[in-house]
């Protein structure tokens, strides 16, 4: 047996040696709290699991769904939209949904790319910006996001013949890891950027609904022009505690839209009805009000403790996560490594999201405030200098 090239190709999986040593702790007993993934805990709202219990009843749900997605659903994309970030959206012809935001991230490399194409990838970022390009035969070129631009990457830094090759470029805001909302004028340099190099722009909004301190994150779609030259993937997972439904939609440009839709058709058979009657029901009842609150809450209790380790972290106002730098003299998976094995609590290097991700690493506030507040009281206790 041999399995493809393809695979050679793809980057070394930074987290395997970390997963190693929580087995080995976890065998020796120790009650290891991991902090590393970006998974809610608390339940999906009840009106939604309801409406998915009811529509799974009736056998009409059962059959193979369309790749378009129900009508009503589209529908209610739009009517989403509409209300909270005032973008007008036909959901004949600028809405599919998508099997979450993962699936449309990766699926757009294979519409997009062809040998020698460039993904310009925001780095660090969602892993899939790179790997995505590469197992598709296009290659990802890299924009440091750095904290000088307050985590935007520099678009007239790319060289010339990097955006000339591009067909994609890929930006996320709330931005996972950082945790960085997205800065002023980047959006519309954006645009003007996808316009003269006639590239995509995809806008990763997975996280525009979980933000805090009354922050209110917009759609890329909002920019004047967005909509020539882009498209948004919009995801229930995160901010309707939604991540195993698997339940998300690209809207935007028409004809990027419509190849997405064209190659999914010979990839997956579409969503399951029943799934799609329940998100429905998510998007017209919004996002749970008290997520913010609770997510505001564990960010402040972990940046409080961190401070007072010394370590200089920056509250986030969106994301799930908290980015703060690694203390001098470790790099990103020497100090996660330290930090297990100091306080049987697992954090992720940063350097997982990329190249310019070293030199930090990232908590994810998703386990309840309990688990929190005793990871906090160990890193407190064994960390401290
Ligand atoms: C930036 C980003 N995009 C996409 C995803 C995946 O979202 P989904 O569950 O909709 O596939 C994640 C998950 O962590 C993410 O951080």
């Amino acid at each position: 047996m041999r399995p493809s090239n393809r695979l050679d190709r793809l980057p070394p999986y930074l987290f395997a040696e970390l997963e190693r040593k929580i087995s080995e702790k976890r065998a020796a007993g120790v009650d290891v709290i991991s902090l590393g993934i970006g998974d809610p805990d608390t339940p999906t709202p009840a009106p939604v699991v309801e409406a998915l219990c009811e529509a799974a009843a009736d056998p009409a749900t059962h059959r193979y769904p369309s790749n378009r997605g129900r009508p009503e659903l589209r529908e209610a994309f739009a009517r989403f939209y509409d209300r909270r970030f005032g973008v007008a959206l036909d959901p004949d012809t600028e809405v599919i949904p998508a099997l979450g935001a993962k699936e449309c991230v990766f699926n757009m490399n294979l519409a997009f790319l062809d040998a020698g194409d460039v993904a310009l990838a925001a780095d660090p970022g969602y892993p899939v910006y790179t790997g995505g390009p590469l197992i598709a035969g296009g290659e990802p070129v890299v924009m440091p996001l750095r904290p000088e631009l307050d985590f935007a990457p520099d678009l007239d830094a790319i060289p010339a013949g990097d955006a000339e090759r591009a067909r994609l470029l890929y930006l996320n805001y709330p931005n996972n890891p950082t945790g960085a909302v997205v800065r002023k004028g980047l959006f519309e340099r954006t645009v003007e950027f996808g316009r003269e190099n006639d590239v995509l722009v995809v806008h990763d909004a997975s996280y525009t609904e979980t933000t805090f301190d009354g922050y209110v994150a917009p759609s890329f779609l909002e920019t004047p022009g967005a909509k020539e030259v882009g498209v948004e993937i919009f995801s229930l997972s995160k901010g309707w505690n939604m991540t195993g439904w698997r339940a998300a939609a690209i809207v935007g440009n028409p004809r990027a839209v419509e190849a997405y839709w064209r190659l999914k058709t010979n990839i997956d058979s579409g969503m399951f009805e029943a799934v799609q009657l329940a998100a429905i029901a998510a998007l017209d009842a919004g996002p749970p009000r008290e997520m913010k609150a609770i997510y505001e809450r564990r960010r402040d209790l972990v940046c409080d403790a961190l401070r007072e380790i010394g370590v200089d972290v920056t509250p986030p106002r969106g994301t799930i996560y908290v980015w703060a730098p690694v203390p001098d003299g470790h790099t990103s998976a020497s100090y996660c490594e330290l930090v297990l094995e100091e306080s049987g609590v697992v954090v992720s290097p940063g350097a997982a999201y990329g190249p310019n991700g070293e030199g930090y690493f990232r908590i994810s506030l998703t386990v309840s405030d309990e688990r929190l507040s005793e990871a906090v009281e160990r890193l407190r206790g064994s960390l401290t200098p």
